[in-house]
């Protein structure tokens, strides 16, 4: 052992490199195992869930025989049938398993029948005869507002004096905005597979992103205690929101059945059946008033949004407090008065949805900002940027958190630059002015978003890593797979703390049995929080094994490298499996639990304040499209995007992150829109007529690119989340299109768009336009 090189650390890194996501192999070759792909248990049964086709009704009478009688039929179970509290709702108790003589939706639950097969239980779903008594139902977040219809006491949060800086504000802006809601749109859709164990016991396989609920809706549900649940996920066909609370339905639903049943039930929906039943991000309709100085400086702002909540409260309360919490966007707003309330409707119950409201509270703002430019002439990326927080004053948000991460400015100029935006809004002037159809569209519009659970508690994670005598490596943590890597990056921060490759790390499914008492993988925290953990327990292991290598070779634990799949100590350089399989006969543990509780957070509900984020992401987007005026047709030309990901611990994966999240925030704005009947029933419920993004609708010049910034705070390895902050950079092809439709008009009104702009809402912007 005289290898100078040997007796230094080498400079190695498991964090920070492009790693394959670990089940991309699987994900290609079909072989990654989802809920239904898990071989089924001897005597399993399949179920089907009944539906309300009223919006709001009593139920009179339900005939459930002809279901009976169906082909295939083994059981049927009403409200009446649950061992335990009717109940899955995951904050306030207002949501019904099985609708207890009240049905306030169309498409809500109201029997499960179980059947030998899948199709025999849909077929015989259907045949319920039930007789309702029609109650009026109200159906919109506007008309909920008219009618005082509230799931949640309204919130409100307010700084300074907006009265006084109203009456001083040399112009003003006001008006309203609706913008539409989204279906989730998983490629998986909703499923659980219940099988009954000795003694009460009840394990749910169920594609979920918050197991501990899923644990605790079931034992509730089967009056049991949450030691007689176990639920697993190994990973979920994208969730996007739509499987933190509301899995809780089917996992219920079927954990019911079986233990009536004695034997194991799947529960899976089709997707129109998905639709109907499940909650979406929330429409937000919107009142606004800002007042505004000569350079386009905002001094005044309200605004008052209602939200459509659906027929329970769900996630409706916190996702307006993060609506509110992101009004301010990349804003100093003095004076300003921001309230929110959550209508209660008689529709699917809303939910969270990538973004979990901050994109609804942010856009209000950029609409507003967008029309003072128009109002005063100016670029709007001029007018936005005077108004962004500062670095050392105007630097505390409405909510009371000081920024200290601010680096919007330098973001800013980097995309400004490298977007070529001012001489492209130049080419597309040029253009426009001979292009009399054809109307092209350039905007920039920039994003800040707080990362943390606002429920303070919320913000932990526990882990658990393995080390087996071989050097192979097991990790297990609470946070869930749904295709935004986070078991890839949880396997290198193992891997890195242990100086092994990546490959020599295998993550299992999430399990309510080995890491308690998780909270959902959302909020984007999944990295943060489960990151931490890991290393946490990835640490002790390797500071028992450096003690143990002191003993066996001399030198100091603090001088012991991990790296290159080799222990390098006192001049000596051992492999890994080496030294793990001596210290095993030592009796050294090799394995570790590990912990993490996010510090230096304070949330008061009730004045709606204090430190909710633990950091802020930052990002901006530049839009170029061409909307033709006569048909509201439109294309999105090329797209920029440039994403502060922190110490990005993994770039490919967080470039995709951002890739797909501006291709389905872009479908959010655009052509995804819900729409129900006069009767209260989701019509779109189907892709025939719901129309998501498709490869054909990214740009074809799509540059997105990492911002070069290391986390101020001490997240795993200075790298910042990414899941949901870039669903806000398509604002930018919103606001393109909104400029195209302007150019119609020379730019001398504001086009009244609404979200999402789809063709029709185009057409009608730019009659509008020219009508005036
Ligand atoms: N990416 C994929 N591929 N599939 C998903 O379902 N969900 C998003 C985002 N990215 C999602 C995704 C949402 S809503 C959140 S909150 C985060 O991932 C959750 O994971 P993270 O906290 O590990 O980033
Ligand atoms: Mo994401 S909406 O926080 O699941």
């Amino acid at each position: 052992m005289n290898d100078a090189g040997i007796l230094k650390a080498p400079v190695w890194s498991g964090v920070g490199t492009s790693r394959a996501h670990e089940s991309a192999a699987l994900h290609v070759l079909g072989q990654a195992t989802y809920t239904d792909d898990i071989p089924e248990v001897q005597g399993t049964l399949h179920a089907a869930l009944g539906l309300s086709s009223k919006a709001h009704a009593h139920i009179v009478a339900i005939d459930l025989a002809p279901v009976r009688a169906s082909a295939g039929v083994v059981a049927v179970y009403t409200v009446d049938d649950i061992p335990g509290t009717n109940d899955c709702g995951p904050i306030i108790h207002d949501d019904p398993i099985f609708a207890p003589g009240l049905v306030q939706y169309v498409g809500q639950p109201i029997f499960i029948v179980v059947a030998d097969t899948h199709d025999n239980a849909r077929r015989a779903a259907r045949l319920a005869r039930v007789t309702y008594d029609e109650l009026p139902a109200i159906l919109t977040p506007q008309a909920a507002r008219a009618a005082q219809s509230y799931v949640l006491p309204p919130m409100r949060l307010a700084r300074g004096d907006s009265e006084a800086a109203f009456a001083r504000a040399p112009h003003k802006v006001q008006g309203e905005l609706y913008v539409g809601g989204q279906e989730q749109f998983y490629l998986e859709g909703q499923i659980a597979y219940a099988i009954p164990k000795e003694d009460q016991g009840m394990l749910v396989l169920t594609s979920t992103q918050h197991p501990s609920e899923m644990q605790h809706v079931v034992a509730h549900a089967l009056g049991l205690h949450s030691h007689h649940v176990v639920v697993e996920c190994r990973r979920m066909g994208g969730g996007f929101g739509g499987k933190e609370s509301q899995s809780a339905l089917w996992c219920a639903a079927a954990a019911i059945a079986a233990a009536r049943l004695k034997r194991p039930v799947k529960l899976r929906a089709d997707r129109d059946d998905d639709m109907l039943v499940t909650g979406k991000r929330h429409c937000f309709h919107y009142e606004y008033e800002v007042g505004y100085d000569d350079t386009g400086a905002i001094v005044a702002a309200r605004v008052d949004m209602v939200t459509r909540a659906g027929y329970s409260a769900d996630l409706s309360g916190p996702v307006a407090t993060r609506a509110v919490c992101h009004f301010d966007n990349t804003y100093y707003l003095s004076d300003v008065e921001i309230r929110a309330a959550c209508g209660k409707t008689n529709t699917q119950s809303n939910t969270a949805f990538r973004g979990f409201g901050g994109p609804q509270g942010a856009i209000a703002i950029e609409y507003v900002l967008d029309e003072i430019a128009r109002n005063l002439g100016r670029d709007a990326l001029d007018i936005r940027r005077i108004n962004y927080y500062g670095t050392v004053d105007r630097n505390v948000t409405p909510y009371g958190q000081v920024v200290v991460d601010n680096v919007i400015g330098a973001l800013t100029d980097e995309l400004e630059a490298t977007s070529d935006y001012r001489a492209r809004r130049q080419q597309i002037d040029l253009f426009n002015a001979t292009s009399p159809v054809l109307k092209k569209g350039l905007a920039f519009t920039p994003v800040k978003f707080g990362i943390a659970f606002n429920v303070t508690h919320l913000n932990q994670a526990g882990a658990l890593v393995h080390v087996y005598v071989d050097g192979s490596i097991l990790v297990n943590h609470g946070g869930t797979e749904m295709g935004q890597g986070i078991n890839t990056k949880v396997m290198q921060v193992v891997a890195h703390e242990l100086g092994v490759d990546m490959v020599h790390v295998r993550a299992t499914a999430t399990d309510t049995s080995k890491v308690a008492n998780t909270s959902a993988t959302a909020a984007s925290t999944g990295a943060d929080l489960n990151g931490k953990a890991a290393q946490d327990a990835a640490r002790q292991i390797r500071d028992r094994l450096a003690a143990y290598a002191v003993k066996l070779y001399g030198g100091e634990p603090e001088a012991v490298r991990f790296a290159f799949d080799t222990v390098y100590v006192n001049g000596h350089a051992v492999p890994f499996p080496e030294l793990v399989q001596k210290a095993y006969l030592a009796r050294t543990q090799l394995w570790s639990d590990g912990y993490y509780a996010t510090p230096g957070l304070s949330w008061d509900p009730k004045t709606m304040s204090g430190r909710p984020f633990s950091y802020f992401a930052y990002g901006a987007a530049v839009a170029e499209v061409v909307v033709d005026t006569l048909t509201g047709e439109w294309k999105l030309l090329r797209a920029d995007a440039l994403y502060d990901a922190g110490r990005s611990l993994n770039p490919a994966i967080d470039i995709g992150q951002v890739e797909g999240a501006f291709i389905q925030g872009m479908g959010w704005l655009t052509t995804e829109e819900l729409w129900w009947n006069d009767g209260g029933k989701l019509m779109t419920h189907a892709p025939s007529t719901y129309k998501i993004p498709g490869v054909s609708d990214c740009p074809e010049d799509f540059r997105v690119r990492l911002f070069d910034n290391g986390n101020v705070e001490d997240s795993i390895h200075r790298s910042k989340a990414v899941g949901e902050p870039p669903l806000l950079l398509p604002f930018s092809v919103f606001f393109a299109i909104r400029d195209a439709i302007s150019a119609v008009g020379d730019h001398q009104i504001n086009p009244p768009l609404n979200a999402p702009a789809t063709s029709e809402e185009i057409l009608k912007a730019v009659t509008e336009v020219l009508a005036r």
